[in-house]
């Protein structure tokens, strides 16, 4: 049922895919750019927060005049606010659209692995961005947001209470909270930055820059959504006055309808039982009887030629200590061998081969290729 699920889904999204070719071209094709996308709004993010942070004071007397100076008195403030409001929101969109994309077109297991767990850990990262954000903002939301997570994390079994005084950074909110919640989203950011790189880390030759007229299209709705839905706060959050704003993103706040919905504990089960579930994906399709490429010593000169070409990093060279002329050979490390094929190219010494497409079969499958 999962596999024609998958299949339906992937016919879906082949078919979006032509269509987008005939109209844009493959070059302006944005489904060919899924993860470009999301990694052109995290660039977005960064610069118009580095613009908000020279102007920001993450003080519980002074966030709320800082934020409301930069919209309202800063020349471009309110649109630098607005871009860094809708920037978020369409790296939401585009990444789900992503994960969407390599999960049906099944490029997302065995030697993608570290790309699709890296991949979850990135949306979790995003939540603390977003959920944080929020509270710096320091209006009447911003008041409910603190009070409810707290309550959330404090509701956790044995570490809650510790982990609840661990984001508040203290027992009451103070300005050590600020100081925590502003630590969280920009740290955090930064770290999302590094664990990108791990997500790259084994995929070859990753697309990650948008063309200039994608680029520009993401900028302009971005822009425009700034212009028509200008990002503003709610009325300041005073310790003396009940808060009853609450304007919500649905992108990044989505937790706190959750939580009224379920209670702290339904809400702790459906994100734990969501992310674990995503995670496990991979493991509910069977992987197909993987041959990585094998190096016959014979044969094997040491040249490095296959592991230079190999685009996964799956070949290393190895001293050779069994009596043999030559220095080195070539080792497959067969986790990383995505088995396609270009070192059997790179070899000019027959060394090495892909046990399940051996070179004869490659040349008849090519002949027969010619003649049809
Ligand atoms: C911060 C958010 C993210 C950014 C900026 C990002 C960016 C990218 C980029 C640029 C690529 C290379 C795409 C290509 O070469 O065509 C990629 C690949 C990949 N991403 Fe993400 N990604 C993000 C989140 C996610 C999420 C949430 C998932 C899934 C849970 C995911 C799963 C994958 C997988 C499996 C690949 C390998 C696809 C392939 O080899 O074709 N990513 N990502
Ligand atoms: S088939 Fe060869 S080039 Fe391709 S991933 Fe495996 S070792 Fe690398
Ligand atoms: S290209 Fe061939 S000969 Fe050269 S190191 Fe690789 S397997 Fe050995």
């Amino acid at each position: 049922m999962l596999t024609s699920f998958v299949r339906s889904g992937q016919k879906v999204i082949l078919r979006i895919e032509d269509i987008l070719n005939k109209v844009f071209s493959s070059e302006q094709n944005l489904l060919y750019y899924h993860g470009a996308m999301p990694n052109f709004c995290m660039w977005m993010l960064f610069l118009s927060g580095l613009l908000l942070f020279a102007y920001y004071t993450p003080t519980l007397e002074a966030a709320y005049q800082s934020v409301e100076y930069i919209t309202n008195k800063l020349p471009y403030g309110d649109v630098i606010r607005g871009i860094h409001r809708y920037a978020a929101d369409a790296m939401l969109l585009t990444v789900i659209l992503h994960a969407l994309r390599v999960y049906f077109t099944d490029r997302y297991r065995e030697y993608r692995l570290i790309a699709w767990y890296s991949g979850v850990a990135l949306s979790v990262f995003m939540l603390i961005i977003g959920v944080s954000g929020y509270i710096l903002v320091w209006d009447e939301r911003s008041f409910i947001i603190v009070t409810k997570i707290t309550d959330f994390l404090g509701s956790l079994p044995f570490i809650g209470s510790s982990l609840a005084s661990a984001f508040l950074n203290g027992e009451v909110i103070s300005n050590y909270t600020m100081s925590m919640s502003f630590f969280l989203h920009t740290g955090t950011s930064f770290a999302l930055l590094v664990l990108l790189w791990v997500h790259y880390m084994r995929i070859s030759r990753p697309v990650v820059n948008v063309t200039w007229a994608i680029g520009s299209l993401i900028s302009g709705i971005i822009l425009l959504f700034a212009g028509l839905f200008p990002a503003i706060s709610g009325p300041e959050a005073k310790f003396t006055v009940e808060p009853s704003y609450f304007d919500i993103d649905w992108f990044y706040l989505w937790l706190f309808p959750l939580i009224d919905a379920v209670g702290n504990i339904g809400a702790w089960l459906v994100l734990i039982a969501g992310i674990t579930l995503v995670t496990l994906l991979p493991n509910f399709v069977r992987n197909h009887d993987k041959e990585p490429a094998s190096v016959s010593k014979d044969h094997c000169v040491g040249c490095r030629l296959c592991s230079i070409d190999c685009p996964y990093e799956a070949i290393y060279m190895a001293p050779r200590n069994d009596g043999s002329k030559y220095k080195e050979i070539a080792v497959v490390i067969d986790d990383r061998c995505a088995e396609c094929g270009l070192c059997v190219g790179a070899c000019n010494f027959d060394a090495i081969e892909l046990p399940n497409y051996k070179s004869p079969q490659v040349m008849d499958d090519i002949r027969i290729a010619l003649q049809s």
